[in-house]
């Protein structure tokens, strides 16, 4: 009989994949509920183009600025246009697409990302303003050796997702949540993690995957 594993695990293994990287948000682009808008995606094509065509030249004319971030421990310089946003500059410059872009505008929390340890809402910030800084994305999480952080595990183990759009916002705002002490029980957690929205209404399960690694770290 073949070796083949139960729909449960299947899922299961499925789910850790995404909550590792968001590789499978790709299969949301006709369906993602906070999908930006057509004309914040051609404004951030438009940007990826005028990054990408950055030169010597025009940024000794003073349009483009360079920028230093330790970007999930490497350093990296950047050259940005100085209205470039700091997930357009991870996403676009970097190509650390994990982070997401929901409402773009500070109010779904899909763009979180830690910034010199704080969480932050990366579509709210210049990348000039953050010259200097550590950040930490999803793409950051896993350990050296590619070991999931806990709170990966935890919101595969606990089925916190369904799209999975909302999920590397969730996890970097989970991970913070504990640092700040706000997991106390599960209204704290529910009131601390308010800024970051689920469309899916995976709340419950989010919570659960918190309560999990918070448990754990009591020992
Ligand atoms: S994309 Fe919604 S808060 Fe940044
Ligand atoms: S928006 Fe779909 S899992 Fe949160």
């Amino acid at each position: 009989m073949p070796d083949t594993p139960p729909p449960d695990a299947a899922r299961r293994n499925f789910l850790r994949g995404t909550a590792a990287s968001g590789a499978s948000i790709g299969l949301l682009s006709g369906c993602a509920p906070m999908a930006a808008t057509t004309a914040a995606a051609t404004g951030r094509a438009a940007n990826a183009e005028r990054t990408t065509t950055a030169t010597a030249a025009n940024v000794a004319a003073g349009a483009w600025a360079t920028i230093h971030l330790t970007v999930n421990n490497k350093p990296r310089t950047l050259t940005v246009e100085p209205r470039t946003t700091l997930v357009d500059a991870l996403r676009d410059t970097l190509g650390l697409t994990g982070t997401k872009i929901g409402c773009n505008h500070g109010q779904c929390g899909a763009c979180t990302v830690l910034v010199d340890s704080r969480r932050s809402n990366s579509c709210l910030m210049l990348a000039v303003s953050v010259d200097g800084a550590k950040i930490t994305t999803i793409e950051g999480l896993a350990g050296p050796d590619g070991a999931l952080h806990p709170m990966q595990l935890a919101f595969a183990e606990k089925d916190a997702f369904q799209c999975g759009y909302c999920t590397p916002g969730q996890i970097i705002s989970a991970v913070a949540c504990i640092e700040e002490g706000h997991a106390g029980s599960a209204a704290e957690i529910r009131e601390y993690m308010s800024g970051n929205l689920c469309r899916c209404a995976a709340y419950p399960n989010i919570v659960a995957a918190v309560e999990m690694v918070r448990d754990a770290r009591k020992g």
